[in-house]
């Protein structure tokens, strides 16, 4: 069976952009693919991290995976830093990186940005990254588009060792959505929504109450013109709703685009708010029963075993091939 390997950040409240963007094909994925889904918790640790903060954070990621519908008996739901053979890995293809490549990548450029100090993980991250996914030999990386220069770079590292030590490395493939692979901030469709982003109003947090999702999508930010048309070079705000009503709705974009023929925005935004909330109001009806259940941590250990076999395997043949001496 192929294998799929995919992780999110615990840093902040995820949004309905890593949903559509990532969860959602998560999901789907799960049944035709040997899966593991991680917290990427040492990722996290690249910017400054409030210790309870990175605790919490890490739960509720994992049980919004769960919540979203990943089943903990067809793919491994764990923690980045309970399967310790990511680091270990991670420092060997760091030293097959060069410099310039990780100069390249535009997203330590944006974080960096203008920033005194920087960390020295923030720089060699791709690295760390290309490790979570060869550690597995993983065949398809579901990410969004953001992640395509990352993932690039674990490409070739998986190239390079193969042609210095011999092959072993599958290249791993993306796995892009055609739609939703980039949904864009409510308040400027030239950005990406982002947890990030000190405006909440530019983003629905899976774990916004109902009607402050319904008071960010009336207040979202649309063209002058009357239309609901997908164009996303003419009409960005626009596209980026229909975007998110048709990921909700399960509704094609020409579907929706009929739907609202000739009608105004005012009945457009009342109906997506309301299929952004029939996906995110059981979401969260299910995260509340995760929490409560106090069954999260088993379920995160028990996928953390499961994932440190196949991992710990593929560091000894790579320590075997690259010379160190086998305990
Ligand atoms: P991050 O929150 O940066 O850890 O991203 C986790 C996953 O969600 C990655 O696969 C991202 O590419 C994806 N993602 C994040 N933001 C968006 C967005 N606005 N639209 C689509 N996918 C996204
Ligand atoms: N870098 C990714 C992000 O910021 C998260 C991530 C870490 C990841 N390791 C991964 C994604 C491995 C896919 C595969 O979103």
């Amino acid at each position: 069976m192929k294998k799929v390997l995919s992780g999110i950040q615990p840093s902040g409240k995820l949004t309905l952009g890593n949903y559509i963007g990532a969860i959602k094909n998560f999901v789907t994925l799960q049944n035709d693919y040997a899966c593991n889904f991680m917290v990427v918790d040492l990722h996290a640790i690249t910017v400054p991290q409030e210790p309870a903060a990175l605790t919490e954070q890490s739960e509720a990621v994992a049980a919004l995976y769960l919540a979203a519908g990943i089943d903990p008996n067809k793919a491994n739901v764990y923690l980045q830093s309970h399967v310790m053979q990511h680091a270990q890995l991670g420092w060997l293809l760091t030293t097959l990186t060069s410099m310039g490549e990780l100069e390249r990548m535009t997203q330590f450029k944006d974080k960096s940005a203008g920033k005194e100090s920087v960390g020295a993980g923030l720089f060699v991250y791709p690295a760390l990254m290309a490790a979570d996914i060869l550690v597995y030999n993983a065949d398809l990386v579901p990410v969004g588009e953001d992640q395509k220069q990352h993932l690039e770079l674990a490409r070739d590292l998986a190239g390079r060792f193969n042609h210095r030590y011999g092959d072993y490395f599958t290249i791993p493939e993306p796995y892009i959505p055609e739609v939703g692979a980039r949904i864009m901030s409510l308040d400027d469709a030239s950005k990406k929504m982002s947890k990030s982003n000190p405006n909440p109003g530019s983003y629905i947090a899976l774990l916004d109450e109902p009607d402050v999702i319904r008071k960010k999508i009336s207040r979202a930010t649309t063209d002058s013109g009357r239309e609901v048309k997908f164009d996303p070079e003419n009409k960005p705000e626009v596209s980026n709703l229909i975007t998110i009503y048709s990921q909700c709705s399960g509704l094609s974009i020409e579907e929706v685009e009929k739907r609202y023929e000739g009608q105004m925005y005012g009945p457009f935004k009342k109906d997506l708010a309301e299929a952004v909330v029939s996906v995110i109001e059981p979401l969260q009806q299910r995260y509340r029963e995760i929490r409560e259940s106090g069954e999260l941590r088993q379920i995160l250990r028990q996928g953390a075993e499961r994932a440190s076999e196949t991992a710990e395997k593929t560091l000894q043949d790579v320590q075997r091939l690259m010379g160190f001496v086998v305990k």
